[in-house]
C-alpha cells in the first residue's frame, strides 16, 4: 500500500508536550485535513500499529521509552460560523485550532460562552475529551456536536452533546469509549451580545460587583491564571506542566466530614474552621491542591528534577530535564501521602502515553 501522507520515523515527542518530557514516536504523522487523518488511521490499522492521537500535548505524560506505534497529530484547522441570529451563533473549529486563539477570536466577535476558558493550553480537539473547565465554565455548556472518526468502523460522523455524556472532567471519550473516537471538529453554540458569566469567586473578587465586558473577563482570567503559572510562558519554569496534575476529588458529605475531622485532629484547621470546598449537587468537591499542601508538599517542593509549581500545589512541573519516571515517582509519593493522611486517593488528570 502506498500512502500520500508523510510518515516520519523516530520523532521526539517531548517538544510536542507542555511538560517537555518523553521519548520518541516510532511513526509520526501530522494530519492537516480529514482525508490525511483517515489515511494515517488506515496505515496504523493495516500494519497493526498502536495509535495515539495527539492534540496540543498539554495534558499528556509521555514515557521515557516513547510510543511504539503511530502518533497521529490532528492539525486540522478552520473556523466557520453558521446560523447566527440575534441570540445565538454556531461556530465550528477544526480540532487542530489552538484553543486560546479560538477563545480570543470568539471574544473579539463578542460571542459569549467560553471567555472564562481563556489561557488554557492545547487544541480545540482536546476540549470535549476531558470537558475542559475553569472559572465557572465548562465546554459541555456550549458544545453542540463533535465530529469524530470512529476507530472501530472507520466512519466519520457527528456526535451530539448528550451522546458525549459530559460531567466534571469526563466524557464518553475518556471513559466508556476510551480511545475509540478521534475528534476532528467541534461545534459550539455561543451567545450573541450577552454578558459574561462571573460565578467563580476569584473572578467575582476581581470585578467587585461590576459587570465586565467579554474582553475584560478574558483579560482577568489570563491575569489570574498567569499569577498561578497556569498560562504557558517560555520564561516561567512553573508552566512546564500539564496544569492540574490531579482532579479535585468529589466525595460524599460523610467523607467530607471525616476529612474535616482529621484536619481538626491534626490542627490543620481550628475547631470553628472548615475546609475549602465546592458543593456539587449532593456531593462535595475538595480542592486537591489543599489536600496536597496539607499533606506536607509545599509549593515549590522538589524531588529530583520534578517538583511542584511555586505558584500552585496542583501543578507538578519539570524543573530541569526531568524524566517521566521522576514525574511518576512524585505523583506516587503525593498519592500515597494524601491517601494515608486523608483517606482520599487523588486521580491523575493527564493521559499517560507509552507506559505498560
Ligand atoms: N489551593 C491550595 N493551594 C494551592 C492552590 C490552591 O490550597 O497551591 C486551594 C485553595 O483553597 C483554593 C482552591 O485550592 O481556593 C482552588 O484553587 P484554584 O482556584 O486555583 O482552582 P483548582 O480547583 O486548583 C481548578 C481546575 C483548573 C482551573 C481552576 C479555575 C481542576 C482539577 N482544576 O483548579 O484547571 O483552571 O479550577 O477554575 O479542576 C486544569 O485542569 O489543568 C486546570 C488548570
Amino acid at each position: 500500500m502506498t500512502y500520500i501522507i508523510k510518515i516520519q520515523e523516530n520523532i521526539a515527542l517531548a517538544p510536542f508536550t507542555t511538560l517537555k518530557i518523553g521519548g520518541n514516536a516510532r511513526f509520526f504523522v501530522r494530519a492537516e485535513n480529514e482525508a490525511e487523518a483517515l489515511e494515517a488511521f488506515n496505515f496504523a490499522r493495516e500494519n497493526s500499529f498502536s495509535l495515539f492521537i495527539l492534540g496540543g500535548g498539554s495534558n499528556i505524560l509521555v514515557s521515557d521509552k516513547g510510543f511504539d506505534g503511530l502518533v497521529l497529530q490532528i492539525a486540522i484547522k478552520g473556523i466557520s460560523t453558521s446560523g447566527e441570529n440575534s441570540e445565538k451563533v454556531h461556530i465550528a473549529a477544526g480540532a487542530g485550532e489552538d484553543w486560546d486563539e479560538f477563545v480570543n477570536f470568539c471574544v473579539e466577535k463578542n460571542f459569549q460562552g467560553i471567555e472564562c476558558l481563556s489561557g488554557i493550553p492545547g487544541f480545540v480537539g482536546g476540549t470535549p475529551v476531558q470537558n475542559v473547565g475553569a472559572y465557572g465554565q465548562e465546554v459541555s455548556e456550549t458544545i453542540v456536536s463533535v465530529r469524530c472518526l470512529d476507530r472501530k468502523t472507520g466512519e466519520i460522523f457527528e456526535m451530539s452533546n448528550s451522546e458525549c455524556k459530559f460531567s466534571y472532567r469526563k466524557s464518553i471519550f475518556n471513559t466508556t469509549a476510551l480511545e475509540r473516537f478521534v475528534v476532528l471538529k467541534v461545534e459550539y453554540a455561543l451567545n450573541v451580545a450577552q454578558n459574561p458569566k462571573i460565578i467563580y469567586s476569584d473572578l467575582q473578587k476581581y470585578f467587585n460587583e461590576k459587570t465586565p465586558t467579554l474582553k475584560e473577563t478574558r483579560e482577568a482570567v489570563l491575569a489570574i491564571r498567569a499569577a498561578k503559572s497556569m498560562v504557558i510562558d517560555e520564561n516561567d519554569v512553573n508552566s512546564k506542566s500539564v496544569g492540574s496534575f490531579f482532579k479535585n476529588p468529589i466525595v460524599s458529605k460523610e467523607v467530607f466530614c471525616q476529612v474535616e475531622e482529621i484536619s481538626r485532629k491534626l490542627k490543620i484547621i481550628e475547631e470553628n474552621q472548615t475546609l475549602p470546598f465546592y458543593k456539587i449537587d449532593e456531593n462535595i468537591k475538595i480542592p486537591a491542591a489543599w489536600l496536597i499542601e496539607n499533606s506536607g508538599f509545599h509549593k515549590g517542593f522538589k524531588k529530583g528534577n520534578a517538583g511542584l509549581s511555586t505558584n500552585h500545589a496542583l501543578a507538578i512541573i519539570n524543573y530541569s530535564n526531568a524524566t517521566a519516571a521522576e514525574i511518576l515517582d512524585l505523583k506516587n509519593e503525593i498519592q500515597n501521602r494524601v491517601k494515608s493522611q486523608f483517606g482520599i486517593l487523588l486521580m491523575p488528570e493527564p493521559v499517560f502515553v507509552g507506559f505498560e
